[in-house]
Formats: C-alpha cells, structure tokens, sequence
C-alpha cells in the first residue's frame, strides 16, 4: 500500500489545520498542509505564518527547515498520506443555517485522490449526521478506506499548548477505525476519548453552545447590574473569590468569532429549531453593542462626539477579526455618531484602521472593542467604556 507521507492536512493552512500539521510534524510525522489558498500556502510554504498563533513562527520555522512539513495546493498530494485529516471551514449562510454539504462536497472533490487503506479523519466541526453521509459517499465510491471523526477543540491563540494538552475526542463506527484514529492523536497527546461518530458530532456542539450561553448569561447580568447602577464585574470578583461553584461564571465581554454562534444556530437547525436557550443567547450576546450603544446616548449627544474604539479583533491578543462584535459596534456608531475611529495592533487586513494614538488624541469618548492586555495599562484620558471590566473602572455606560 505504501504511503511516503504520514498525514496531510485539509484546510491545512487555515486556523485550526496549521496548527495541527505543524504539531504532528514537530512529533517527527512526515506532514502535507494542502490548502485552496494559494496565498496561505505560498506563505507557509517559505516559513511565514498566515496569523498570529503564539509559539507559532518558531515551530513553522523548524517543521518547514527540516522538510517534515510542506504546504501545498496540488490535491494529488491526497494520494500519498496515510491519514487525511480534513479542517475545513464550515460557517453557516447569511441565515444562519447549517451547510451539511460543505465537509462532503469537499470529500468527494477528493474522490480521484483517495486509496484503499487510508485514514479519512473529518476534523471540521460538523451537523450531526454529516460523518455518516460522508461514510456513504466514501461507500458508493467503492474505495475501503476507514472514517472516523476527531471534532478540533482549541482555541485559538493556545493552539499550539492545547494540541498537546487536550484529551483528544475520537470516534468511529468500526473498532479499526477508531484503533487507527486514536494512534494517530496519540501522536500528540496520552489521553483520548472515545465516542460514536454522532456522540462526537453533538459533543463538539455541546461544548460551544455551552461556552456561547455562558457568555450570554454574563452578558445579560452585566445589564442587569448596569442599569442598576452596579459594576458586574466587581460583583462577579465577589461571587467567585474561593467559591469553585460558580467560578466560571465569565466577565461580561463581546462573544463573537467563528465558531461560537455558528455552531448555537447548527445545533438549533439540529432540533428543528427547538433550542429555546441558543437564540435567546443569541438575541444577548448580539445586542450587547447595540445596549451600549443606547445607554451611551442617554448620556451623550453621540451627534457631535467622535468615538473611538480600541480594538477590532474578537478576542484578547489576537488578529482575528471573523464574525468580530467590535464591527458591529463600529457599524452602529457610524450611523449614530459624529465620527468613528477605531485602532487595532495586530489586525492587518483593515485599511480603515488609524494608529491607536489617533483614536486617543481625536476621540471625545474610547470603547474597548476586544480586550487586549495592552490595553489594561494603556493611558486614556478621554472616558473610556469597557464592557470586560478590563481596567476595573467600574460603571462607565
Ligand atoms: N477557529 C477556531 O478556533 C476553531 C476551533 C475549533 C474548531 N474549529 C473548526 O475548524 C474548522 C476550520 O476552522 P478555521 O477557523 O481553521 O477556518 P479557516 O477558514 O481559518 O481555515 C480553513 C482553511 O480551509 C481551506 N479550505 C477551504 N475549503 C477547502 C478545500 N475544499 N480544500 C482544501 N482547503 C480548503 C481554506 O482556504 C482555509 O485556509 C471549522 O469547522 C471550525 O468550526 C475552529
């Protein structure tokens, strides 16, 4: 059978596929990232990351030197691995709905590059039920290769700690399937778990609709207290000093991003919309720029105010701005305000950004947009709004 690589990855210069591959090849795996951005790839391929993910650049740099890891856009590639891991995007549409064709249209472009005796590994966070359409489709092709599906659960920006560190999820339908998949992920870590494809399947979406309807309830609390007159986030400090019960309960903050409200809405497609707590969530967490927005203006004429915000990215120390709340935040103050300004250290890709010391000096009123660390200590003379509780200034809006 015969395979000159050990794994090529899907969607492998992408948040999540990168830095898998790296991890696998800095285990000493021969590794391919195969990606339909040519851009992506051509930068991977001479040693550059295409995001910030810290430890990152140094790892790229040993995995690309040593040839352990390529990048490429040739899908033959395909044909030589043993494992395919398969990371591709799977966003919901501008209705919030669920593409369940998204992993096996990708598949099945694959068709003419997979061979008997490979590992297909689905990785993307899917709709219950995609790996067994993908297991049909593999079928009717008449190619025996196994299935399996390992949902990814890193967050980004501790990708490269987490890969090593998380129990890895694995699943299959028959005992060779998942004896393979868990072999392969004990590559990275000692601790794996097993479960059915479709256990896996709602698995992954049951802990990001968790992690979205905690932040919802955070969300809902600090308004709560705010239009109470109370700081939430020295409430919260209360609530959680030494009492592990409630030590989760999240600081109150834009829950955006990727991943978190598109798979809220998968899993409510799931039950046919019978998911009371994940719209409701999102009804929260979507309108918490828009409460800001309004208790600013009880306050201000925003007419005749240029406010700034101080970060674009949709989470702390990142340049990610997918699915980013601060846009939105941007978007309402540009109709309602006299002018906008917004900064952001380490997003690139947004000609419309100033230099931060722009925003301090010309705006009558700064927002925190994502909770920068650099921004805790950062001198602002203009009043400032912050939702995280950041910079413990307790009640601004
Ligand atoms: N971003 C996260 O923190 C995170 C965490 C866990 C799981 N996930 C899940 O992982 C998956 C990937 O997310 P991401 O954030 O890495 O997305 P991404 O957009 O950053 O990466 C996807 C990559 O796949 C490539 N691609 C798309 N179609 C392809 C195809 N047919 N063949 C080859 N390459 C293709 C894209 O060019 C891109 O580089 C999603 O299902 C997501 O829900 C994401």
């Amino acid at each position: 059978m015969g395979f000159d690589l050990d794994v090529v990855v899907v969607g492998g210069c992408g948040h999540v596929g990168l830095p898998l591959a790296m991890a696998f090849a800095d285990r000493g795996l021969q590794v391919a990232a195969y990606d339909i951005d040519p851009a992506a790839v051509h930068k991977v391929q001479s040693g550059a990351m295409p995001f910030d993910e810290p430890g990152a650049p140094e790892m790229l740099e040993r995995v690309i030197a040593s040839s352990r890891l390529v990048a490429t856009s040739d899908p033959p590639i395909v044909s030589r691995a043993e494992h395919i891991v398969v990371v591709i995007g799977t966003p919901v549409d501008e209705h919030l709905n669920p593409d369940p064709q998204a992993v096996p249209s990708a598949v099945e472009a694959l068709a003419p590059y997979l061979r008997p005796g490979q590992l297909l590994v689905l990785r993307s966070t899917v709709y219950p039920g995609v790996t067994a359409l993908v297991e049909r489709r593999v079928a009717s092709l008449g190619i025996e290769l196994d299935v399996s599906f390992c949902p990814e659960r890193i967050a980004e920006g501790k990708a490269l700690r987490e890969l090593f560190e998380l129990p890895q999820i694995v699943s299959a339908r028959n005992p060779t399937a998942m004896a393979r998949a868990r072999k392969l992920f004990e590559v990275l870590v000692n601790e794996t778990v097993e479960l059915l494809p479709e256990e896996a399947e709602l698995a992954k979406l049951f802990t990001n609709a968790y992690r979205y309807l905690k932040f919802a309830l955070a969300n809902q609390l600090y308004m709560m207290a705010n239009d109470f007159g109370l700081d939430y986030e020295r409430i919260r400090q209360g609530v959680i000093q030494n009492y592990p019960r409630a030590a989760d309960l999240p600081a109150a903050g834009f829950a955006a991003g990727p991943c978190l409200l598109k798979d809220t809405m998968q899993l409510a497609a799931f039950n046919n919309n019978n998911f009371v707590l994940g719209p409701a969530a999102m009804m929260v967490n979507e309108g918490l720029p828009l409460y800001m927005v309004d208790r600013l203006s009880r306050r201000y004429d925003l007419s005749t105010m240029t406010i700034g915000i101080l970060g674009m990215a949709f989470k702390g120390d990142s340049d990610d701005i997918r699915s980013s709340l601060a846009y939105k935040l941007k978007r309402i103050l540009r109709f309602k305000a006299g002018g906008v300004l917004c900064a952001d250290p380490y997003v690139k890709v947004d000609a419309d950004l100033v230099p931060e010391e722009e925003v301090l000096g010309h705006s009558d009123l700064v927002i925190i947009g994502a909770p920068h660390n650099r921004y805790i200590q950062l001198e602002i003379v203009k009043p400032v709004v912050d939702v995280w509780g950041l910079r413990r200034g307790g009640v601004r809006v």
